[in-house]
């Protein structure tokens, strides 16, 4: 348990926060995959990261944590076996709290010649999987659920022929896209995933740097394809990861509440497909500018945030929904922090994707708001926030979801009175210094 107070003097500083999730997942599965070593800096060192790296060591790849000797640099060093260099593990690969582990694993899984049973932490066995056991299943793998409930343990029995699939996925999802762009590699034709909004394209960057043949076709209405075609070999990669702009979401926040802040955060992933937030705050009124942008590879630059006041449109309401959502999505517990402060009322919209995360982020937000004083009702696919009212300390159930104890720990800084976040510790999914971190802002 944390107890954390309102925040009695303005945040200010040069900060930076951990490397990305998403990158540094697709860095250990790729660089195993790929002929040769991958060399990743930048690395989050998080539970989630650390799930995926055990699992492919247990698939016989040799993955080595050194510091550089010429200038002190942690570096993971993927000593990757190529396309069809993984073994049989001895036992079940456990994923933790992981959905893109278990996601994009099982598709590179589907196509080996060896069976495989994954599993992984109470969330990770409530979170939907027939939305990977579908195309995978029409791409001609065997993957089941041992229980027969569409959720995890998974069951993938190897040595079958994939075949090349077109797909439309009615939600946008980086998971979903990836693997079936995974098992795609794998496969005897042209694998095709459309989806209605474009995804994050990590995966796609990551692939086509490592020598595949892949793309993104985007629509006039903003609907996207990705598009692969099979049989170039991944060759391994030097790959530096940005930092988490899902983990300073915290800090931009952080800076927007408490009056008189003044934030740097340097050296955060700005992919358009990750970025909505900044968007979306900027047009609440928020002070945010980009520094030293840097649009090689994966974008990224620095963040300038100052306290700002946060306000609705002419009618004095803000609505979030539709496109922006996937370029959000992890990012909307903290927004909703936010719209709680600010003197309007937020619709968020078109999110019912928010139920199937780490915990059903509608309900715990609702929840954990609503103790803290907020004026907030949840909706089938989002949530309405009457902001404004002040906020008053409270104790927050994270349900064991890190975005939600991070993002409460915001809440505090803008609370009368005490906040505790009771089950802190799962933080260490994405972010295990975070407290320390906000800490030395306070
Ligand atoms: C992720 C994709 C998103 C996101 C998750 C990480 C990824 O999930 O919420 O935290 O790395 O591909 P969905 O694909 O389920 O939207």
């Amino acid at each position: 348990m944390i107890s954390l107070e309102k925040a009695t003097h303005p945040l200010k500083g040069d900060i930076f926060v951990p490397g990305d999730k998403s990158i540094s997942h697709r860095s250990i599965m790729f660089g195993s995959i790929a002929e040769g070593t991958t060399e990743i800096t930048g690395f989050l060192e998080s539970a989630d990261c650390l799930s995926t790296i055990e699992c492919f060591k247990k698939l016989g790849i040799i993955i080595d944590h050194t510091i550089r000797p010429t200038n002190g640099v942690p570096t993971i060093t993927v000593h990757g076996k190529g396309l069809h260099g993984l073994s049989a593990p001895a036992s079940t690969l456990y994923t933790g709290n992981s959905g893109t582990t278990t996601r994009l694993m099982s598709g590179i899984l589907a196509a080996q010649k060896f069976d495989s049973m994954i599993t992984g932490d109470s969330s990770i066995e409530r979170r939907p999987m027939g939305r990977i056991i579908k195309p995978l299943t029409q791409m001609g793998a065997d993957i089941s659920s041992t229980l027969g409930n569409d959720c995890a343990p998974l069951k993938i029995v190897g040595g079958k022929k994939l075949h090349g699939i077109s797909y439309r996925n009615p939600i946008a999802s980086a998971q979903v896209k990836s693997s079936i762009l995974l098992a795609g590699l794998y496969a005897d034709g042209e694998t095709v995933v459309y989806e209605p909004a474009l995804s994050r394209n990590h995966s796609e960057i990551m692939l086509s740097a490592f020598g595949a043949d892949v793309h993104n076709v985007i629509a006039r209405d903003g609907s996207a394809t990705a598009i692969l075609k099979p049989g170039m070999p991944l060759i391994g990669q030097k790959i530096n990861v940005p930092g988490d702009i899902s983990s300073a979401a915290y800090f931009i926040a952080a800076a927007l509440i408490v009056p008189g802040s003044e934030l740097l955060i340097r050296n955060i992933g700005i992919n358009q497909t990750r970025s909505g937030i900044l968007a979306v705050l900027k047009q609440m009124g928020a002070d945010i500018t980009l520094l030293n942008t840097n649009e090689s590879g994966e974008p990224r630059a620095d963040i300038l945030v100052k306290y700002s006041e946060l306000h609705g449109n002419q009618n004095n309401v803000f609505e979030i929904g539709g496109k922006h959502i996937p370029t959000m999505i992890d990012e909307i517990p903290v927004v909703a922090v936010l719209a709680a402060t600010a003197n309007c009322d937020t619709i968020i919209k078109d999110a019912a994707e928010l139920k199937v995360k780490e915990s059903d982020r509608i309900a715990t937000v609702v929840e954990n708001l609503a103790a803290m004083g907020c004026d907030i009702e949840a909706t089938d696919d989002g949530m309405i926030i009457h902001g404004g009212k002040p906020l008053h300390g409270a104790d927050i159930k994270a349900h064991d979801d890190h975005r939600l104890a991070m993002s409460f720990a915001i809440a505090a800084l803008a609370a009368k009175g005490t906040t505790r976040i009771l089950d802190d510790n799962c933080v260490g999914i994405s972010y295990p210094t975070f407290f320390k971190d906000l800490q030395s802002l306070l």
